[in-house]
């Protein structure tokens, strides 16, 4: 209890340093070795306990954080993206997510965009090394309005994994964005304080958690609104796995309704 719920530092635009300075160690490990498995965030740790269907498991597998990412992103990127020519990701981080989409659908135009310059600089690195050519856009989700008519507006499908947490209440100015962008199908890998249930202990835990982060709140409310009045369609929302503090994993699928 006193780990779940100790002193936290909230998020905000003061991360961005943060974000900054932790892609470099990726950066800089990458450049050297070339390594796919220099992209793994630091954060994501080995042996550690996960949560699932509701209860706290330890997986036998070492590394079963990232192998069931990886497992999560080929069943909804085959299954949700296919078709779409130009996919953009917002909070690319080290570019693993995009490394994997490409392998996927070698002929898509890909699109990485991340507050952090280090994101970039990694994306270029990958395309030397890997003969893709990922576009990587500094892009402040905060401030998405400095990229009203940019290429990421053009894109036909977009995924987050692990960023919309960051924006805590502060997502409409994001979330405009994509509903005034050509952006037609969503994918969030997000944590969704929504679907938590206060009356089961772990649930309690990660909402005490994510409320102590000032991670994402009313986001998915916002989408559910949406839904009713008829501008969304949600496709698909269930959770899958997380990480001992909160669900993480879980996983929103939307589109767009036209007429
Ligand atoms: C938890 S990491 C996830 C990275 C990547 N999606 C992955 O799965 O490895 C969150 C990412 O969101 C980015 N981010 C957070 N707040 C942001 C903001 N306001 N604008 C742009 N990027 C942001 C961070 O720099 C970081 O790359």
């Amino acid at each position: 209890v006193a780990v779940l719920l100790g002193p936290k530092k909230p998020s905000g635009p003061d991360y961005q340093g943060i974000w900054e300075a932790g892609w470099k160690e990726n950066l800089d490990e990458f450049y050297v070795s070339g390594d796919e498995n220099a992209l793994v965030p630091k954060f994501v740790k080995n042996n550690q306990p996960v949560r699932f269907r509701g209860e706290l498991i330890m997986p036998l597998g070492e590394t079963f954080e990232s192998d069931f990412v990886s497992v999560l992103r080929e069943a909804f990127f085959r299954r949700y993206f296919h078709g779409y020519s130009s996919i953009a990701e917002f909070g690319c981080g080290t570019g693993q997510n995009l490394v994997h989409l490409q392998r996927i659908f070698p002929d898509a135009s890909l699109l990485g965009a991340d507050w952090a310059m280090s994101s970039v600089d990694l994306l270029d690195n990958i395309n030397q090394r890997f003969g893709f050519s990922i576009e990587g856009i500094n892009f402040d989700l905060f401030h998405p309005e400095e990229h009203a008519s940019g290429p990421l507006t053009k894109t036909k499908a977009a995924f987050t994994v692990g960023t919309m947490e960051q924006l805590g209440a502060n997502f409409e100015p994001f979330l405009q964005f994509l509903l005034d962008s050509d952006i037609n199908r969503v994918i969030h890998f997000e944590t969704a304080y929504e679907l938590y249930d206060p009356d089961n202990l772990w649930d309690f835990f990660a909402m005490a958690y994510i409320e102590k982060r000032n991670w994402l709140r009313g986001y998915f409310s916002a989408l559910r609104e949406l839904e009713m009045a008829g501008t969304i369609r949600i496709l698909y929302q269930a959770k899958t796995f997380g990480s001992f503090h909160h669900d993480g994993y879980t996983v929103t699928v939307w589109q767009k309704v036209t007429i």
